[in-house]
């Protein structure tokens, strides 16, 4: 399945104003991950990492096909709950403050991704309070080296989880926190890595080592997470995370380990694909020898591109209807670098890119921009309008009014 492109240009065609527009097709997301669950052994636990896109919408379109949501503030977690009372939530990040783990107590979260011995501390403070236990997992940073990946958190010094050395330290001492019952650990160290055997291999070790810890210790470990980190291809030489490849990997893991059960937390891997960017062509012109095409948008709506530094895939939809008498520029042939509407050079989407045709009014549609597109960026900047929010459900378009959706 790939996402509806005759809905896309049935949206087109219907613009009266410059387009700009991010459309997910949340047909092509459930599908999607029904897909992705159906291969994971029964033994793993997907949950979403919302980060990547919290759109009431999405997160509406995965609720039936997920385990639970994992979720970084009271925002997040403000967002899932409207979606559902009970749905599992798993709640992480290195900011957790004594005020975010109340509010997530009030709201029903069921597990804590526990990233320092402070935390630990205020939640167990605020059990006591309650008189209950509370479930989590320890979030490490270890020490052992990681395959590379576009983003690495862990393995080297972040600001992420509780250093392994510190951690053992810890371990002996957990009877100091009655109140919390931790049951595993939490891995998340890296992000958009596209190799499924490294993949395997490395959560291989993190549960290897969990058991270690969990014997040496004397601790009840029930629970691994391995994190998100599985990559999308954003460049053409790149090759496709094999996922079914890390199902079977992960099921002869889950064999060695029938006592436990992992869970999962990726975000880019289930929503990137969901997602176009469209934006209309304002200008092209040459400067000092090269071609620039300028666009309604830019990285104010979405930042991945330039925060990346890499060129974002995208194709030309050409519109041939050009209803004036000047000039339609136009770039044949030519490497051209798409810009946003931004007043600072850094606002580039893609650089130096050799295109067949584009000509002003014709719009760039911009590919996997389902997941840490408009979520990570500055939308406010120079206060352009923002883009028009529509999705695809049931094989109609679905225009947003704030985040919630209208026929
Ligand atoms: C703790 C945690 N879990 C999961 C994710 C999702 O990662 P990805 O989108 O690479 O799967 C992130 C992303 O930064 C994260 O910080």
């Amino acid at each position: 399945m790939a996402v509806n492109s005759t809905l896309i240009q049935d949206y087109i065609a219907k613009q009266s104003k410059e387009v700009c527009a991010f459309i997910y097709d949340l047909d092509f997301l459930s599908s999607h991950m029904q897909t992705l669950v159906a291969q994971l052994p029964t033994q793993v636990d997907s949950y979403y990492a919302i980060k990547a896109n919290s759109d009431e919408a999405v997160l509406a379109a995965l609720l039936p096909h997920v385990y639970g949501f994992e979720v970084a503030s009271m925002g997040e977690i403000a967002k899932v709950r409207a979606v559902s009372r009970d749905v599992p939530i798993a709640f992480g990040g290195p900011g957790k403050t004594i005020s975010e783990l109340q509010t997530a107590l009030d709201l029903n979260v069921e597990l804590f991704h526990l990233e320092s011995e402070l935390q630990l501390a205020r939640l167990n403070h605020l059990a006591a309070e309650r008189g209950m236990r509370v479930k989590c997992l320890l979030r490490v940073n270890p020490h052992f080296d990681l395959p590379t990946a576009t983003l690495q958190m862990a393995g080297q010094a972040t600001q992420f989880g509780i250093d392994e050395m510190e951690l053992m330290a810890l371990l002996p001492r957990l009877s100091d926190y009655p109140h919390l019952e931790v049951i595993g650990f939490h891995f998340h160290c890296l992000s958009n890595n596209l190799d499924a055997y490294k993949h395997a291999a490395l959560v291989r070790h993190y549960v290897q080592t969990a058991q270690q810890w969990a014997t040496q210790f004397k601790l009840n470990l029930t629970t691994i997470n391995v994190g998100g980190g599985i990559g999308v291809t954003y460049q053409p030489h790149e090759q496709e995370f094999d996922f079914a490849r890390y199902c079977e990997l992960l099921a002869q893991l889950c064999r060695d380990y029938p006592h436990l059960r992992l869970a999962t937390e990726c975000g880019r891997y289930i929503s990137a694909e969901c997602g176009v960017y469209l934006c209309e062509v304002t200008d092209i012109k040459q400067n000092h020898g090269q071609y620039f095409a300028v666009l309604r948008g830019g990285s104010h709506h979405f930042r991945l591109p330039s925060s990346w530094q890499h060129n974002h895939p995208f194709v030309v939809i050409a519109r041939d209807i050009w209803p004036y008498s000047f000039a339609r520029p136009a770039a044949v042939k030519v490497a051209v670098t798409l810009c946003g509407e931004l007043c600072t050079p850094k606002d580039v989407l893609a650089k130096q890119v050799t295109v067949a045709s584009l000509r002003a009014d014709d719009i760039v549609m911009f590919q996997k921009a389902g997941a840490y597109g408009w979520h990570i960026s500055h939308h406010d900047f120079l206060s352009h309008p923002h883009p028009e929010r529509v999705y695809i459900k049931d094989q109609t378009l679905l225009i947003s009014e704030d985040n919630h959706v209208t026929r």
